[in-house]
């Protein structure tokens, strides 16, 4: 890609209004890249800024459109955001109702409108979320955050545009057991029992490093939350909350997504601001599977060390287990390993979609519907095909690939970085939703490709 190209407008080097790159695959990535805030902590951050009665300032926010979007919709409820850089000031002051065409033409396909549900309860006594959208990776499903919101007296009506609530009564602390420890249900509990009237005790919570991040910026607020030992949250009821100052968790799906490219190319990259601690599971599969990593003081360079890549038995998990969103792009570096691997995703039932474009691509790899790790999961019986059987090496060959969804979508630019010949990859707008400046990062690391259109 040249200059010209690349400085043509910042949209543009988002990712954002960008259709199609054509990639000349075979060349190793190579460089240093920076990591910002996390996706899946930043945009519940900016919701949490709506229970305080004074301005919020997170740092670390990354360019990505989920921030876009989770900002339009604060600012059509009343709340002024600014940003200076990659800080972002939120002033809650002046929150008010949105119409519902406003939110439904704001929320795009993002699951975040959700979240408001809690603090615009608190706020304005009633709340409204239209049809919602996220990737395409089974269900998704809303059904524990309407219990969760139930249980804390809100009154929850069906329409045909999407959902409204109201909490006639105000909102009252509950005790809450989730089915399965769901991120979202979990953070919905956190931002709706922070300013509820009494004690909430959250059983078989997620405890993800995200939701950790989330629950130090409660606190800072003014909120009072212990997590015990046994993943139960207990919340105890405040009336009001202040604003934050916190500089956000760093993105570790976006730097597992890099190592892998590292791995699948025979690259070297340096993915700054990535942590040891919140990786250490992913670090181990990455270890095993013949990858070399070095941990330093501003991040971790993730490398190709020579020789075969190994297989190896992935199962997906909540935390502390091996995240739903690094399976992808592995199972592009698992196609080049000498062997048979096995990744069980046991978090979402319909994951391994973007796998068709790797099978046309050259890659070997079988979908089934048992459980093939080391224990059952709850889709087993199910009949979903949720576990892969991946056979390598192979040496994967350029295609036309339409981006399914985020982490699809970014294993499938690694399987045309290490394609002989060319690919075209349509949709890659999808990329821009949580991989800050992709298009930047591919140029600083050498990969060669074109944006079209
Ligand atoms: C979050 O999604 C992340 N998204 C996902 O990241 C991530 O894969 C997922 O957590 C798991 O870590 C954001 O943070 C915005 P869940 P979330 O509720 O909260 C079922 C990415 O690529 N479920 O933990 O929506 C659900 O169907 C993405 O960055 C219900 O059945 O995930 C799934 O099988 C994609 N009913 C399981 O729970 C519900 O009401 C876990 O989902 C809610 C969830």
């Amino acid at each position: 890609m040249n200059a010209d190209q690349l400085s043509a407008t910042s949209a543009r080097a988002i990712g954002l209004d960008v259709d199609a790159l054509t990639v000349r695959g075979g060349k190793p990535l190579d460089g240093r890249i920076e990591m910002k805030g996390a996706k899946n902590l930043v945009t519940k951050a900016m919701v949490a800024a709506l229970l305080a009665d004074t301005p919020s300032e997170l740092r670390s926010v990354p360019e990505i459109s989920d921030v876009r979007v989770v900002r339009g919709l604060l600012e059509i409820h009343g709340v002024a955001v600014e940003t200076l850089g990659d800080t972002m000031r939120l002033d809650p002051a002046n929150v008010e109702r949105a119409h519902e065409t406003s939110i439904n033409a704001h929320a795009g396909s993002s699951r975040i409108p959700i979240l408001f549900c809690g603090p615009l309860l608190h706020r304005l006594g009633e709340a409204f979320i239209p049809d919602l959208g996220g990737c395409h990776i089974g269900d998704r499903p809303i059904d524990y955050h309407l219990e969760v919101l139930r249980n804390f007296g809100a009154v929850v009506d069906k329409l045909p545009t999407g959902i409204r609530m109201t909490a006639p009564d105000g909102l009252h602390g509950a005790k809450v057991r989730l089915p399965y420890p769901s991120v979202g249900a979990t953070e919905q509990v956190l931002l709706t029992a922070t300013r509820a009237k009494g004690r909430t005790e959250l059983s078989n919570a997620a405890v993800e490093p995200e939701i950790l991040d989330l629950i130090a910026i409660l606190q800072k607020m003014g909120a009072e939350i212990q997590v015990d030992t046994d993943r139960t949250i207990r919340i105890e009821g405040v009336d009001h909350l202040v604003g934050y100052s916190h500089t956000a968790l760093f993105d570790r799906n976006e730097a597992a997504s890099w190592a892998c490219a590292a791995l699948a190319t025979g690259g070297d990259i340096f993915v700054g601001g990535a942590r040891q601690q919140e990786m250490t599971t992913f670090l181990n599969v990455y270890r095993k599977v013949g990858g070399a990593f070095e941990i330093e003081d501003d991040g971790i360079r993730f490398w190709h060390p020579g020789g075969d890549l190994k297989p190896v038995v992935v199962e997906t998990d909540v935390h502390p287990g091996f995240m739903t969103d690094w399976q992808q792009p592995l199972v592009v570096a698992l196609a080049k390993a000498k062997g048979i691997s096995i990744v069980h995703e046991t978090v979402y039932e319909q994951r391994f979609g973007f796998t068709e474009a790797l099978v046309d691509m050259g890659a070997t790899i079988q979908i089934h519907t048992e459980c093939l790790g080391s224990h059952a999961c709850r889709f087993g019986q199910r009949n979903y095909q949720h576990s892969a059987v991946i056979a390598g090496p192979v040496s994967l060959r350029g295609a036309d690939i339409v981006v399914p969804d985020l982490r699809g979508g970014f294993s499938h630019l690694v399987a045309a970085l290490t394609a002989e010949g060319e690919s075209r990859i349509s949709n890659v707008g999808i990329i821009a939703r949580g991989y800050e400046r992709f298009i930047e990062k591919l140029q600083v690391l050498g990969a060669d490709f074109d944006v079209d259109g």
